[in-house]
């Protein structure tokens, strides 16, 4: 990324152009931004790696992505995007490089990164995790009583949970037929709902727990993975069903029904993780960048490594692309130009998510991390307050349900939204009953033909009717919503690799020319220390008096609580 001597982006010359150009267009709704004009799919539409990225919904015209492209050159794109690829420490915060991409680079690859052969390393990594999900898909992985393992529960929240819950969920179709079963389950939450249920129902002999975690320090986790251990030497130092038996050691008990991952194995082993089940991964690696790695155990476990590396390579081939494809051709410039002129020119600072595809129900979940952690900031890199909006507020769900959620406010509310549709193009196709795949099939159309439709209606508005005369105001439609649409090919672990490396690459072109680090997440340390010191006076071992008075209430309200 550019030196630190670097203007402020609205200082550039091509933010000053854009301002204006705003103002011309401000007043042009996009309905006739479109008109007549046949070359608009042409124009605003590029295609790499199984994906279909459909622009021409933005608020834009010719003039605008010029403008975008010359503001994206300003800002020392280009140069940004070498950087990063070839390990340059861009995570000027922490004073390190975010090398995501080496973990996906093939094995024929070289990168050396102050003097470490990266991508022996990653391969090396790969090879212990492959020994791991062989063991427990062929039920080799023995529990402390000799049972082979059938429940694997991964223990991690943010970065370390929500990218493989994501990916396990859209490559369900993917699971390696006839193998031993083995079921993985994601527990993240401190309050441990999650893991109360799954305590309740499995076996201890047949569960094994993934202690994912970075940093080896998150309450949220450890919370979590303290209950699992008690649970298992509770319930197996007795030796499961047979309690004749001589005791097992927590030792034992632990080595058989824990893997750890994470940066630290320091801390690993000092919980007591066995050396050789422990996986590690680099420091270079960001939380929410991290599922390509080792973090993405239970997604290898579900889908198997051959499909695991299906999903690096989908990464990889849009790395290439973001590498080598000039700037107006560049899928996550683009996708990261609309978003600057929307947020920054248009002031439309609210971004919603809507996949038409039930396996990417996990997909907005996963942005809201990757998103508004990496470029939720307010300081730019050289510490200088911005003078801009930066990332916008970023939700979503999957499209068909939202219609029947939050549509509303889209189409006749008073807030500027832009829109990502998500959808597959081919579906159902290895559904083997006739009947089944037929009524699928038409399925799957109608699911289409609503994500086209809306994006549509929010384009045009009262417009996508055949005119029907004068109708109330309450039934009128505004229109002039912007959107994007991405097309899969097919949704296959290829596909869904480069969709989510497109986003990951998208956030980093905003963030360059935003001027701001993507990849620290200072802002969420704070809640965490005023929480260990709340925790600390609900448990009596602080000073109330300290506190304003609607923390006061609220604790005295639990505390009330637990004389009833
Ligand atoms: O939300 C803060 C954060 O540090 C995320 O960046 C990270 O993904 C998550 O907590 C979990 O951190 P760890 O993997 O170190 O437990």
């Amino acid at each position: 990324m550019a030196s630190a001597t670097r203007a402020t982006p609205d200082t550039l010359p091509a933010w000053q152009t854009l301002k204006q150009h705003a103002h011309a267009l401000q007043n042009v709704h996009l309905k006739n931004l479109f008109g007549d004009d046949d070359s608009r799919w042409t124009n605003f539409t590029r295609q790499v790696a199984g994906l279909t990225l459909d622009l021409s919904k933005q608020r834009w015209d010719d003039d605008t992505l010029e403008h975008l492209l010359a503001l994206a050159h300003e800002a020392g794109v280009p140069g940004a995007i070498d950087a990063l690829l070839s390990g340059k420490r861009v995570n000027v915060s922490e004073n390190r490089p975010a090398l995501h991409t080496a973990l996906r680079l093939p094995a024929d690859a070289s990168l050396d990164v102050e003097g470490e052969d990266v991508v022996t390393a990653v391969h090396e990594s790969l090879a212990q995790m492959e020994c791991l999900v062989q063991r427990l898909q062929a039920g080799q992985w023995r529990g402390a009583t000799g049972k082979p393992i059938r429940h694997v529960v991964n223990l991690g929240v943010g970065g370390s949970d929500l990218g493989p819950l994501m990916v396990t969920h859209a490559l369900a179709d993917y699971r390696p037929k006839g193998r031993h079963p083995l079921e993985v389950h994601f527990a993240s939450t401190m309050d441990g709902s999650q893991l109360a249920d799954y305590l309740g129902r499995f076996n201890p002999e047949t569960t094994l727990f993934v202690l994912s975690s970075k940093s080896f320090t998150t309450i949220d986790t450890l919370s979590n993975a303290n209950t699992a251990k008690d649970w298992l030497l509770g319930r197996l130092s007795t030796h499961g069903d047979q309690p004749s038996a001589a005791p097992l050691s927590a030792e034992l008990i632990v080595r058989q029904h824990f893997i750890g991952v994470s940066a630290s194995p320091e801390k690993m082993s000092e919980w007591g993780i066995a050396s050789d089940h422990q996986l590690m991964f680099w420091d270079w690696v960001g939380g929410r960048y991290s599922l390509w790695g080792t973090i993405g155990l239970p997604i290898a476990l579900v889908v198997g490594m051959d499909n695991f590396r299906e999903l690096l390579a989908g990464a990889h081939a849009m790395d290439c692309h973001f590498r080598d494809a000039p700037m107006e051709d560049n899928l996550p410039v683009l996708l990261g130009l609309a978003g600057i002129w929307n947020v920054n020119f248009l002031d439309i600072r609210a971004h919603s998510i809507l996949p038409y595809d039930g396996r990417l129900e996990y997909f907005a979940a996963y942005l809201e991390q990757l998103e508004m952690e990496s470029n939720g900031k307010s300081v730019t890199r050289q510490g200088q307050a911005v003078n801009y909006s930066t990332c916008p507020v970023l939700w979503g769900q999957l499209g068909p349900n939202a219609q029947h959620a939050f549509y509303q406010l889209l189409h006749q509310g008073t807030q500027p939204v832009v829109c990502d549709f998500i959808a597959p193009l081919k579906r159902y196709d290895e559904v083997e009953d006739p009947d089944t795949r037929r009524h699928l099939k038409a399925q799957h159309r109608l699911a289409l033909a609503n994500c086209f439709a809306q994006s549509r209606v929010l384009m045009l508005g009262d417009d996508a009717l055949d005119d029907e005369g004068p109708r109330p105001e309450h039934k009128r439609y505004r229109g002039n919503q912007p959107s994007t649409t991405v097309l899969l090919d097919k949704l296959t672990p290829f596909t869904l690799g480069a969709l989510i490396a497109l986003y990951e690459h998208k956030v980093f072109v905003q963030a360059v020319i935003w001027d701001i680090n993507p990849f620290d997440q200072w802002g969420v340390e704070l809640g965490k220390k005023i929480a260990t010191d709340t925790q600390a006076i609900i448990d009596g071992e602080g000073d109330i008096s300290r506190m304003d008075a609607s923390s006061r209430g609220l604790i005295g309200a639990f505390w009330a609580s637990e004389q009833e």
